[in-house]
């Protein structure tokens, strides 16, 4: 039997309408051809420089897009392709997000209670709190706060308590560790890998390659709104020599434990994008090829890549 995926992101693309100079309306395109796809039990690590549409990922499958913003692709869940009131339903129940600002806790509303909200089981829910809220050396009377009294470890800390008392299928973090203590980051990536490992399915936004290492059973590298490879963790062993993408190559030297070689140059803008490749401007690999044509996400050794010369 072939395995479906729980989540399925099928060429999305994400415009937003904007006014310039002189009240001219302009469309920017910020995500284009962007797939993947997370199955039950598995943890994808999603790593990409800020801008590359990470968050707007997120934003696009729990349907919260903001309003001057235009979405196309297909999003699928369990098979079924989503619309916006599928999405609505699913949110905070069977798919949960961990956001990737703290400002998303309700202010007037005490911890206890946003936590509870989720809390399925209403007959030990205090009990189910409490359990949440010591499991990250929070205090149980951290139940009683209003969230102007949490420190940003704390409010990340409750973020992530109200995602796991859902008890979900999916659970996707927008980066979820800044601000956590050594304890509580090894704790929570802990928590992810067990949630995991029970067939929950779980995409992790991060900027942090060593903790998408550790946990990760499969690395999505974002650019400049699209995915560039998706490889299985082990890809970046032995110096990456498995990897199949210049600039997760790149991505890979960068770390410091490898050759902690910086990447020159950065990320195009949304409004000057290149015609072929997005990443020709900085590879020391390009040619007039590159240059034409947007590239074909193909499939290579169980991985995906978006480069013509990838092998
Ligand atoms: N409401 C909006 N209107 C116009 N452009 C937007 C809007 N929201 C996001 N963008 C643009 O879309 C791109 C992707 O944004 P996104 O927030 O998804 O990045 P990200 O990868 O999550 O970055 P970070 O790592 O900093 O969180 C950025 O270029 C951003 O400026
Ligand atoms: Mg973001």
């Amino acid at each position: 039997m072939i395995k479906e995926p729980i989540l399925k992101v099928s060429n999305l693309g994400i415009s937003f309408s904007q006014y310039t100079k002189g009240l001219k309306r302009r469309d920017l395109t910020v995500i284009s051809n962007m797939d993947l796809e997370l199955y039950a039990g598995e943890i994808v690590a999603i790593v990409g420089s800020s801008g590359s549409g990470k968050s707007l990922l997120a934003s696009a499958i729990f349907g919260l897009l903001p309003e001057n913003a235009r979405a196309e692709g297909e999003i699928y869940y369990q098979g079924m392709c989503l619309k916006q009131r599928d999405k609505e339903k699913l949110r905070g129940k069977e798919m949960v997000l961990v956001p990737q600002s703290v400002n998303y806790l309700d202010p007037l509303q005490k911890v206890g209670k946003q936590i509870a909200i989720s809390v399925k089981n209403k007959a030990n829910r205090a009990k189910v709190i409490e359990n949440l809220l010591n499991k990250y050396n929070l205090a149980s009377e951290v139940a009683e706060y209003y969230p102007f009294q949490l420190s940003g470890g704390m409010a990340r800390k409750v973020l992530l308590a109200t995602a796991f008392a859902a008890d979900p299928k999916i659970i996707i973090a927008d980066e979820p560790t800044p601000g956590l203590d050594k304890d509580s980051l090894k704790e929570v990536l802990k928590d992810f890998r067990e949630l995991a490992n029970s067939g929950c399915a779980i995409l992790m936004i991060t900027h942090d390659m060593e903790a998408a290492l550790t946990i990760a059973d499969k690395i999505a590298i974002f650019y400049a709104g699209t995915t560039l490879e998706i490889s299985n963790v082990q890809d970046f062993d032995n110096q990456g020599e498995l990897l199949r993408h210049p600039y997760t190559k790149a991505l890979n030297r960068a770390r410091p434990m490898i050759e902690f070689t910086p990447i020159e140059g950065t990320q195009p803008f949304a409004d000057e994008l290149p015609k072929g490749c997005l990443f020709s401007d900085r590879c020391s690999l390009k040619t007039e090829k590159c240059e034409k044509e947007r590239p074909a996400f193909r499939e290579i050794r169980e991985g995906k890549v978006r480069c013509i010369y990838a092998t």
